[in-house]
């Protein structure tokens, strides 16, 4: 399938990129010389954008089809040369550090009723108040951040924006709200924070 400017298969058991996936993809902010890590990267699309930008890519995700999907996209886009781990958060970075994280996190707010029994259930399910991977991944921040080193996140006003500041804030970042969307429940926003 045609996603801007790129083919990008998808299947049943990864998430489909939709508006907040454009959102991170259309408002990246690398250097050329930055070492970037997406978190969760899917189908791989906010990767390629990425690739288009800085050439020291590395993707994760905790869904190991997501993964196999993402590798076959960057091919068929004739990128070889993204880095590609399997694991939760900052698992399979022990030491490492970046200059960029990026992620668009599982943030809806979900009960146990609403929970889906395959691997496309990482995609969406925050937990019941939509924080359960958004904490986490903010409190390992600084250990995988050079200084200076940027986050640029999704998130949804379901899942307290506001906390996600004051974590940020709290941990030595300086941060804003850098694109806003509203949906008819949500709004959905891009935060970019940065390392002082
Ligand atoms: C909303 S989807 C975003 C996918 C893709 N980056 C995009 O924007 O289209 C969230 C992704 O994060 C992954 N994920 C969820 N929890 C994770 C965790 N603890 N560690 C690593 N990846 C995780 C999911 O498997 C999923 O691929």
């Amino acid at each position: 399938m045609k996603m801007g400017k790129y083919n990008i298969k998808t299947d049943d058991l990864v998430y489909e990129p939709a508006e907040d996936t454009f959102l991170l993809a259309e408002n990246l902010q690398i250097n050329p010389e930055d070492s970037v890590l997406e978190i969760g990267t899917g189908s791989g699309l906010v990767a390629i954008y990425a690739r288009e930008k800085s050439d020291k890519i590395t993707v994760s995700d905790i869904n190991i089809n997501a993964l196999e999907i993402a590798e076959e996209n960057f091919k068929n886009n004739g990128i070889n040369d993204i880095e590609i781990k399997f694991g939760n958060l900052y698992e399979p970075f022990e030491n490492r550090k970046f200059d960029v994280i990026l992620f668009n996190t599982p943030y809806l707010p979900t009960e146990k009723e609403d929970i889906i029994d395959t691997d496309l259930n990482y995609a969406f399910d925050g937990g019941v108040d939509g924080r359960k991977v958004i904490d986490p991944f903010l409190y390992g921040l600084k250990n995988h951040l050079n200084k200076h080193g940027k986050v640029q996140m999704i998130q949804s006003s379901l899942s307290n924006i506001e906390k996600t500041f004051e974590i940020l804030e709290s941990e030595g970042f300086i941060c804003e709200i850098t694109k806003k969307e509203h949906f008819f429940f949500e709004d959905v926003v891009l935060i970019t924070a940065t390392l002082i």
